[in-house]
């Protein structure tokens, strides 16, 4: 029993030492001190031996046991400090590892690009931004602009009123009557801006985009205007396309017109045009408005209309934007699904 003894206590250390892990260290204590442990069977032997040796061998077990509980406690120390240390100086990342979420650079929505195009146009023709107020007064956004009281896009029913008698502009024309007002001319100004109207479908939403352009100066006519126009559809839609107006009714202008540009869906190589869906097999989309101020306009404004003339024109965005991208409901322009705006 002596000789079990003294082997054990010899060999205990070495073998924790040897464990490398937690687990190995554990399993080489249970071999020793667990219910069929080396310790515990010599210590079952106990009863065997000769009862005046009894008591020096049980001291001498206990005695070992406690050393081999130290030596267990010590070496799971060393272990776990030695695995701390090797966390510690461990590259703090693996760089070479793939990310784990796909992670892409966000961009513009198709609306803001339209927007920032048509204005880069309209700046190279030498036009400036003028900024107008989205909750307008009634005057600005109609009476001033020529619309009569009971113009059907005055009605309760097409825009949106206030409790105070304003309105959330229902076009940017109002910035013609912010800028004619507080200014005089010559100018030639945009304003690209955020309008609103009771209309909701596929093709239209209550809250949509428009860029309002427009110039004074003496003998302007309506050369110029289509001169602008000409200008704007060779620079936005490439060289060469053609430009048609058709006559149209809008109170602040005379003449009015509603301006096409040839369909750039189905062109053909000799820059004639075969007729598509998208243009209702016309050859010709219609983009935009335009005329030449009213006289009445401008006398509204203190611009005395025998000295000066001018030209107004306005757009929405979001049309240009779905002829564009081919996009087939308004709508999905505001949902702002990922999934759509990630095909820009
Ligand atoms: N304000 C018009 C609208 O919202 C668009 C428009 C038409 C603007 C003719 C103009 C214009 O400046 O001359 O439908």
């Amino acid at each position: 029993m002596d000789r079990a003894l003294a082997d054990l206590r010899n060999g205990f250390l070495p073998r924790f030492q040897a464990a490398s892990t937690e687990q190995a260290l554990r399993d080489e204590n249970a071999k020793i001190l667990g219910k069929k442990g080396e310790l515990t069977a010599i210590l079952k032997q106990l009863g065997q031996a000769p009862p005046e040796g009894r008591k020096a061998i049980g001291e001498k077990v206990n005695a070992l046991k406690q050393e081999v509980e130290a030596g267990f406690d010590k070496c799971l120390n060393d272990l776990r400090r030695k695995q701390r240390e090797a966390e510690l100086s461990a590259p703090p990342f693996d760089l070479t590892l793939p990310a784990r979420m796909p992670v892409t650079a966000g961009h513009k929505h198709p609306i803001a690009m339209v927007r920032e195009d048509v204005v880069a146009v309209f700046r190279q023709l030498g036009f400036a931004v003028f900024d107008g107020p989205e909750i307008e007064h009634e005057e600005n956004n109609f009476t001033m602009l020529g619309f009569p009281p009971d113009h059907p896009a005055t009605d309760m029913q097409d825009s949106f009123w206030t409790k105070s008698n304003k309105l959330l502009r229902t076009h940017t024309s109002n910035v013609q009557i912010r800028a004619m007002t507080s200014l005089k001319p010559p100018m030639a100004f945009i304003a690209p801006g955020t309008v609103f109207r009771r209309d909701d479908d596929a093709t239209h939403s209550p809250m949509f985009h428009q860029i309002e352009a427009f110039l004074i100066d003496r003998n302007v006519t309506l050369a110029h205007l289509k001169g602008v126009l000409a200008e704007f559809a060779n620079r936005l839609y490439g060289p060469g396309t053609p430009v048609r107006l058709r006559p149209s009714y809008f109170p602040f202008v005379e003449p009015g017109a509603e301006v096409d540009i040839g369909c750039v869906f189905c062109k053909q190589p000799d820059g004639t045009r075969a007729g598509c869906s998208l243009c209702k097999h016309t050859g010709w989309i219609e983009v935009l408005g335009c005329g030449m101020i009213h006289p009445v306009v401008l006398e509204n404004c203190g611009i005395d209309p025998d000295e000066w003339s001018g030209f107004a024109l306005g757009m929405g965005l979001e049309r240009i934007a779905m002829l564009r991208y081919d996009i087939p409901n308004i709508k999905l322009m505001f949902d702002n699904d990922p999934r759509f705006l990630a095909q820009f």
